[in-house]
């Protein structure tokens, strides 16, 4: 049964083709950070007008690399929450012209889903599964806990057999991508400031600076990430005004002044405090839930010193950590027609009146 999947929710344009909610048939994205890179941040306007320019040919293409015609799919889906309004409503009328034109059942996918299934998509593929009956536990362990980490969303979830949900906790205000573009556009580093960053940190001392670790220890897995921007703000000030700031490029230039602090350390110290609250608060998930498993989903699971910080926690307390290749981290279509497939199984069906939301929980669906 081929599905296939849209999602236009933020900045990247994807469609793919995907076979009883395993088989990666095509997987297609065109990404528009070029368009947002000379302002910083996501132009939302900007982010509809581009969709609009790469709907078509992408689903085609997704079409064409799955060598299928929409004669050999079975259903549309298509993300309609949560995301940038404006995006959103561009892949649902394109799915819904499609679903019309070539009489196909219609799904509306929250995007959070989408992501939280990637991980099982994934695995499904390396372990060579994809001729077997799918039983989940052969996948991936269930109930497991499930880190979604992206520029738009910071997430906990016990995520259950049947595509069950338990959200433990979101962030409160930025997200950990999004905290991440914030610094490296103050630091004036980029966009998108996660992977410039990461590589920075790399070179730097994450000792250096002890940046605060808001709610970390709240007891509870709301997250909160703006005040660690701010106070990377006011450090950046104070170091400029004593003079003992190295700008970036310039970490070489001798010096013996050990209050000097270069834009590496700075970066690191940023990182350590990010990373330290992600791993602490699904750690602590994990062990009062029993999770045997965390899944690490979402752009800022490329994260090295995530991924290699969880794993080391995660295997204190006997837990496996699993995150999928890069291509199925990011926003992309694969994950739609994945989650779509078990929708669909479960009975799922949009009619032709399916809206986009900004908004959408994944236990109200
Ligand atoms: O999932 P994604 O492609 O788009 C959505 O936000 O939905 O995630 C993009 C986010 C950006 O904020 C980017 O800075 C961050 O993921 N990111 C990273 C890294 N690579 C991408 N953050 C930290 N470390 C990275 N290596
Ligand atoms: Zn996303």
């Amino acid at each position: 049964m081929k599905i296939l999947g849209i999602d236009t929710s933020c900045d990247e344009t994807a469609a793919a083709v995907v076979a009883d909610g395993r088989e990666i048939l095509s997987n297609v994205v065109a990404s528009q950070i070029d368009v947002h890179q000379e302002y910083g941040g996501i132009v939302p306007e900007l982010a509809s007008r581009k969709h609009i320019e790469a709907i078509n040919y992408i689903v085609h293409r997704s079409l064409t690399e799955a060598d299928v015609t929409f004669k050999d799919l079975e259903a549309i889906a298509v993300t309609n929450r949560p995301g940038l309004i404006g995006a959103l409503l561009v892949g649902v009328a394109a799915a819904k012209s499609l679903a019309y034109c070539h009489n196909l059942p219609l799904l509306g996918i929250n995007h959070i889903e989408g992501h939280i299934y990637a991980p099982f998509l994934a695995q499904l593929a390396s372990q060579n599964l994809l001729s077997k009956p799918m039983v989940y536990d052969d996948v991936l362990p269930f109930p497991h806990i499930c880190l979604t980490v992206s520029g738009g969303h910071t997430l906990l979830v016990e995520v259950h057999k049947g595509w069950q949900y338990k959200v433990l906790g979101s962030t409160q205000d930025d997200a950990a991508g999004e905290v991440y573009d914030k610094v490296a556009k103050y630091l004036g580093l980029g966009f998108p400031g996660g992977k410039i960053i990461d590589d920075l940190a790399q070179k730097g001392d994450p000792l250096r600076i002890k940046f605060p670790r808001p709610m970390r220890n709240s007891g509870d897995y709301q997250f909160s990430f703006s005040g660690i921007k701010t106070s990377v703000r006011y450090f950046v000030e104070k170091a400029q005004r004593a003079g003992v700031l190295v700008e970036n490029g310039q970490k070489d230039v001798e010096n013996t002044n050990p209050d000097m602090v270069t834009i590496e350390d700075i970066a690191a110290s940023f990182q350590a405090a990010v990373v330290d609250i992600l791993v602490y608060k699904s750690l602590h998930a994990a062990k009062s839930t029993g999770a045997s498993a965390i899944t690490l989903t979402g752009g800022v699971a490329a994260n090295s010193e995530l991924r290699a910080s969880l794993k080391t926690a995660a295997a204190e307390v006997g837990a496996e950590v699993y995150y999928p290749p890069m291509s199925l981290c990011t926003d992309n279509g694969a994950m739609i027609a994945g989650i779509a497939y078990q929708k669909y199984q479960q009975g799922l069906r949009d009619g032709l009146s399916l809206n986009a939301a900004a908004n959408g929980s994944i236990v109200d669906v």
